[in-house]
């Protein structure tokens, strides 16, 4: 390929951030455009005012632009159909267009929580014991709650904005919360609640890419930090920090990822004929020495990807061309072996009510580490303001967890905004469980 690839990318989160920063390095791109972006995002390309959402202004971008490729930074739009939409666009106009990220079929892994716990049911992937239920079968629900012990896990089917999972230790709030979920709590993404057996070990991220075919790529694994508070207490939020790799993804269990969830995960996709060609993470927890499913979905993680793309040194562009092309050629990657650690600075207040528009100062260009922009908004005298719950995530390499986290608090220090908030212990788990 000597052609430069025009391309875009959908989203305005960290990830979107850091997948548009690996992106950029590419020799083989040719024009950038990510929509709608953040003022991060800016300095890799062009961000374009559009919802990744509304198909048409996706299209329109793509023939004005003569996109090539796009990339789906997040799951909704791929849930509500944008690859077959602008697929059938595409072939209207008679122009060739590759996308990374699956079809509705396939996106139904994360659009549905009980499509995926059917899937992994069928295809023997390791994952908590469930019952589905809906308005109708609320007792066998109640029933099976009894059957199981403390706390229970409740799961909204659809998406609900990250916020569709309950943990709740007593039976009877559960037995209410199961009542109110189907009731509407969540909307029609609670109108089927997957009741699930809690599972106790530690979380990590396997992020995999494939083209359909059966071939894929694994990339480095990754832990994040869902709580607001340290030591992992509080209301769980998009994502606090990430850590990759984590000690706890070693080789050992990562072959079992492979051969238990990774191999059935594909074969399964093939057998259902779903042509899935993307990204899949598999929200992971060791339990023992053992993998399960908590959940699949369809993209990135987010803090993750922040930890995750600095670490991947092979250009990544001709590996999504072809994961698009359903074309995988590229079957290793080239990884830094140093750890990275992101540190994600938050609004006060949030994951609940937080004010926007806070003026960011200080260094956003650190020496020795990358600030990746979530929330955040260019003013219209050029300064950078707040624009989300999460705002910026600093990353760093190290020799360990230590050093990269120490060199992203450091990051932090040099940048100041009213009621900047962020965790000043990620990693520190793993870290003890390494002593
Ligand atoms: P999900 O949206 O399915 O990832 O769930 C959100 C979070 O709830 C997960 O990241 C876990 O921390 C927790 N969780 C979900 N399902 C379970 C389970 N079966 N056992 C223990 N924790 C769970
Ligand atoms: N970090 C979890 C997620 O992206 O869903």
């Amino acid at each position: 390929m000597n052609k430069h690839i025009n391309v875009l990318l959908l989203g305005s989160g960290g990830r979107e951030a850091a997948l548009a920063w690996k992106i950029s390095q590419s020799p083989l791109l040719g024009n950038f455009f990510i929509a709608p972006g953040n003022a991060g995002t800016a300095q890799y390309g062009t961000n374009l005012p559009l919802k990744p959402t509304e198909f048409d202004a996706v299209y329109t971008a793509v023939k004005e632009h003569d996109i090539e490729l796009v990339v789906a930074g997040n799951e909704d739009p791929l849930v509500l159909g944008l690859r077959e939409k602008l697929q059938a666009k595409a072939d209207a106009d008679n122009r060739k267009i590759l996308i990374v990220g699956p079809g509705a079929d396939g996106a139904a892994l994360e659009g549905s929580k009980d499509f995926a716990k059917r899937f992994m049911g069928k295809y023997n992937i390791p994952t908590a014991r469930h019952l589905t239920v809906t308005a109708d079968n609320i007792s066998e629900g109640y029933a099976f709650l009894d059957t199981l012990s403390a706390p229970y896990v409740l799961k909204a089917d659809g998406l609900a904005a990250g916020k569709g999972v309950l943990i709740i230790d007593d039976i009877c709030e559960a037995k209410k919360s199961l009542q109110q979920m189907l009731d509407g709590q969540f909307g029609a993404a609670s109108a089927k609640v997957v009741i699930e057996e809690f599972l106790s070990g530690i979380e990590c991220s396997v992020f995999v890419l494939t083209d359909g075919s059966g071939r894929y790529i694994v990339l480095p694994p990754a832990k994040d930090y869902k709580r607001i508070g340290e030591g992992d207490t509080g209301l769980n939020t998009g994502g606090m920090g990430s850590v990759c790799p984590p000690p706890i993804a070693d080789e050992e269990f990562m072959k079992k990822v492979d051969s238990r969830i990774i191999r059935p995960t594909l074969d399964g996709l093939q057998k259902e004929n779903i042509d899935y060609r993307g990204f899949i993470f598999l929200g992971l927890i060791r339990c023992g020495d053992n993998p399960f499913v908590i959940e699949y979905n369809v993209r990135m993680g987010d803090p993750e990807t922040e930890s995750v793309m600095p670490r991947i040194a092979s250009d990544l562009l001709p590996i999504l061309l072809e994961v698009a092309e359903g074309n995988l050629t590229n079957m290793s990657l080239d990884i830094d072996s140093r750890t990275a650690v992101a540190v994600m600075a938050v609004s006060g207040g949030y994951p609940e009510a937080y004010v926007k528009g806070k003026k960011i100062g200080g260094n956003l260009l650190p020496e020795g580490s990358i600030i990746f922009h979530a929330g955040t908004r260019v003013d219209s005298d050029g300064s950078v303001l707040t624009d989300g719950g999460r705002v910026l995530a600093a990353v760093s390499y190290g020799e360990s967890i230590e050093e990269a986290a120490a060199k992203s608090y450091s990051a932090l220090g040099e940048i100041d905004f009213d009621g900047m908030y962020f965790r000043r212990d990620i990693g520190k788990d793993l870290i003890s469980l390494l002593k």
